[in-house]
């Protein structure tokens, strides 16, 4: 049965359990299985993912314009007016997605005055807590305290997202100016165009080289979730991992009893293997990337 289209961003604590068929759950599916993340947020990432990679591949092509293989790729597809197109094409399409997800939050955070979403345990805005927990990891990876108690989003998670969504701003609006030179000449200096190609040119670089090693490293390297995590594919995971990643939204769901609004079935075995290939096909592309990125930079 098809899943319901849902909000890209989560109503504070108000999932539906999907519908699956528990029937084709995977081999993991022991016990009880948690909604982590609703289909319109899994969608948003699948287009964030795919588009950042071409765009990451086409600029560093364009970048790297004098090195082998750029020339080698760029013969390939018929030349460097191709690869500018692809690029242009993906960011249209990132972009259209960063509106809607502006858009719902406007229109949760403003209209419909949802607090939750800029304030509070489920909030990606960065909070006391987030400060504590930073110092308490950092004790506890020398071994001088207790783990910290995340709450739904730990503070890397926040850091993460906060950085793709600056990161958007600068590389959008700088790309834009590029792109529409001759109108933005009508409001900026000529001096500012030529800023907007540095800008753009090392805020991308900067975007590849962290969404590559830091972010991945950060949500699938770490020992608890090697060597990939899926629940941005699936969406879902066991009570055991909920537990133990988040124990202070478990608890915190438990004692306000909304557990319940948050059980779903166990991911069905074709959702478990083609998360696994998408999921291995963007990291092996983004490694290629990353090392195509500093090899151009060492050879200068
Ligand atoms: C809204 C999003 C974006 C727009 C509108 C955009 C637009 C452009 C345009 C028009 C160029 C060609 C500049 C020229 O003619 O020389 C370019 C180059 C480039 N873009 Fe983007 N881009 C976007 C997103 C990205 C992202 C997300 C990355 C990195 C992952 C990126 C990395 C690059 C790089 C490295 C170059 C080559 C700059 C150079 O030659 O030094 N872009 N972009």
């Amino acid at each position: 049965m098809p899943e319901p289209v849902e909000s890209v961003i989560q109503p504070e604590e108000a999932i539906q359990p999907e519908e699956t068929d528990a029937a084709a759950a995977g081999p993991e599916a022991k016990g009880r299985y948690f909604l982590r993340f609703t289909l319109g947020q899994r969608y948003l990432h699948a287009v964030l993912f795919t588009t950042f990679l071409v765009l990451a591949a086409t600029g560093l092509t364009m970048r790297f314009s004098g090195s082998v293989w750029a020339i080698r790729t760029a013969r390939l597809v018929d030349g460097f007016g191709t690869i500018l197109f692809f690029h242009k094409f993906c960011a249209l399409v990132l972009t259209l997605a960063f509106l809607i997800h502006v858009r719902e939050i406007v229109a949760r955070g403003i209209f419909k005055r949802e607090k939750g979403i800029f304030w509070g345990p489920t909030s990606m805005v960065a909070n006391w807590k987030d400060v504590k927990d930073l110092f308490g990891h950092m004790r506890w990876f020398l071994g001088l305290g207790p783990k910290p108690e995340f709450e739904r989003y730990a503070y890397w998670e926040k850091f993460d997202y906060w950085a793709v969504f600056w990161g958007m701003v600068v590389i959008g609006f700088s790309g834009y100016a590029m792109w529409f030179a001759p109108f933005f000449a009508r409001f900026l200096p000529g001096w500012a165009l030529n800023a907007a190609l540095v800008i753009h040119s090392e805020e991308g670089l900067l975007a590849i080289l962290f969404i590559f090693s830091i972010h991945f490293v950060n949500t699938h390297l770490r020992p608890d979730s090697f060597p990939m995590d899926m629940v941005i594919f699936t969406g879902r995971e066991s009570e055991e991992e909920f537990k133990s990643r988040r124990p202070e939204e478990y608890q915190r769901m438990q004692s306000e009893g909304k557990s319940a609004t948050r059980i779903t079935d166990a991911p069905p075995h074709w959702l478990i293997n083609f998360s696994r290939v998408v999921g291995f096909t963007a990291i092996l592309i983004g490694l290629t990337l990353l090392i195509l990125t500093l090899s151009a930079y060492i050879a200068g």
